[in-house]
């Protein structure tokens, strides 16, 4: 398995931000999503150096979806990086930490006309729409509360990265966005700018999640620079921004050839120069919106081995006292992971195990057929990389409890969403009169 940020191996045993997975386990119970905050600061301050240019503004809106909570939103305004929400849920919870509404930025392909209510009245920096319709019912609420909002208008270039068909975003059938060979697009825009309570930023495009394919990003900077450009010169307009989405791929297994947060950032941004100049096209500013890639690698799951089972058919089960509940990708999308036995990392005997979890459903896998350290009852077993789409995706499947997280830095481990309890399970649950 392999180590992400302050993981360290102190005496065959598992330290993270200094802090033994042991004393986390017995601190907080398991299972339990442990967060380097190091490493999530690290990324933070890659994006903050390298997406940087002397021709234009830059932004980095981190994707709230991938892991939000109130401490994550401290360390967003910490690092002056913006945020996004996709629901009145995720704005709520934004709101909630205290930061600065005017850095948070509204996605989503059906925002209830109470979810664009919340935007206005909040004063978010930015909405971005995702379709015609949504226009309308912008203008109306901004109309009817008699302000003025800033917006983008997502758009679907067509850009066919390779990842998973459940992430891709940005096929011309997709349900985000409008696609750029829509005739009508040139209408939507000037509807946009004729509006007087809305003030046109640009076009956002995020061609899918969890990409490898570098040239991807850089063939999508191309069709946004020309795409402005059109714009600008069939309605005759100035416009401000770009806006190219998330989705750079993270190490999840040695399969994965992993994206460096800086090289990379430097290549968008000598691409992005190159194309802005050879289409002359001069904007204020252009955002990059990742989620995955700042908090993916920092996290990770720990579990206790409740059971090993060696079956008729030989499948050697290892089971965890989680699983699909807290992790849901492998079973959503066939993802990958590496774990340990972090308790024993001088365990030498290796065995092909599968590592399954509680749930009443044979696909709660985490693991399938990989070789691990020979595990052991009561045994902690640690699984690398789940910082993104794993908290944010559990479920109460089973009447699970969702477990807790802490961030760990410096040898001092932070509670920073409290594990659920039974009286949590139930509280909106509601007898009847018989
Ligand atoms: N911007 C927009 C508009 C998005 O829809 C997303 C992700 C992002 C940014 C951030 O993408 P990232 O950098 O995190 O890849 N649940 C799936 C991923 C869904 C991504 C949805 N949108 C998974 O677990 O792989």
């Amino acid at each position: 398995m392999r180590f992400f940020g302050t993981m360290r191996d102190n005496n065959g045993v598992l330290s993270i931000g200094e802090v033994k997975v042991t004393e986390l386990a017995k601190k907080y119970g398991t299972p339990l999503y442990i967060m380097d905050q190091e490493l999530i600061e690290e990324n933070m301050k890659k994006y903050k150096n390298s997406f940087k240019s002397k021709n234009f503004k830059t932004q980095i809106v981190y994707a709230s979806k991938a892991f939000l909570s109130k401490a994550m939103c401290q360390l967003v305004e910490k690092y002056d990086i913006d945020i996004d929400a996709v629901s009145a849920g995720e704005l709520y919870t934004i709101k909630a930490s205290g930061i600065d509404m005017k850095k948070v930025h509204m996605h989503g392909n059906n925002k209830s006309i109470e979810e664009l209510e919340m935007c206005v009245e909040y004063g978010i920096g930015s909405i971005i729409i995702d379709n015609e319709l949504e226009i309308e019912n912008l203008s109306k609420v901004c109309a009817k509360n008699n302000k003025k909002m800033k917006v983008m208008l997502r758009i679907n270039i067509g850009i066919d990265a390779h990842t998973h068909e459940y992430i891709k975003t940005s096929k011309h059938s997709s349900k985000f966005g409008e696609s750029i060979f829509d005739k009508r697009l040139v209408e939507m825009v000037k509807r946009i700018v004729e509006d007087k309570n809305m003030e046109f930023l640009g076009f956002h495009c995020h061609i899918g999640s969890q990409i490898f394919d570098t040239q991807a990003f850089h063939e999508g900077i191309k069709v946004m620079v020309v795409e402005t450009k059109k714009m600008e010169e069939k309605l005759g307009i100035k416009i401000p921004e770009i806006n190219l989405g998330g989705g750079f791929g993270v190490y999840y297994t040695a399969e994965d050839v992993e994206i460096d947060i800086e090289s990379f950032m430097k290549s968008m941004i000598e691409v992005l120069e190159k194309n802005l100049h050879k289409y002359d096209l001069d904007v204020e500013r252009v955002s990059i919106e990742p989620g995955r890639s700042i908090v993916g690698n920092a996290g990770s799951t720990l579990y206790t081995v409740g059971g090993i089972k060696q079956t008729y058919g030989g499948t050697k089960y290892i089971f965890i006292d989680g699983g699909m509940t807290d992790n849901i990708r492998p079973a959503l999308y066939q993802a990958q992971y590496e774990a340990t036995i972090a308790n024993r990392l001088n365990e030498k005997d290796k065995e092909i195990v599968t590592v399954a979890g509680k749930c009443c459903e044979s696909g709660d896998l985490i693991i399938k057929n990989k070789e691990l350290p020979k595990g052991k009852v009561g045994d902690l077993l640690l699984v690398t990389t789940t910082g993104a789409y794993g908290y944010s995706m559990a479920s109460n499947y089973n009447k699970l409890t969702r477990p807790a997280v802490v961030f760990v830095k410096n040898g001092k481990a932070s509670l920073v969403i409290k594990r659920e309890t039974f009286e949590d399970l139930i509280k909106n649950d509601l007898l009847i009169e018989l």
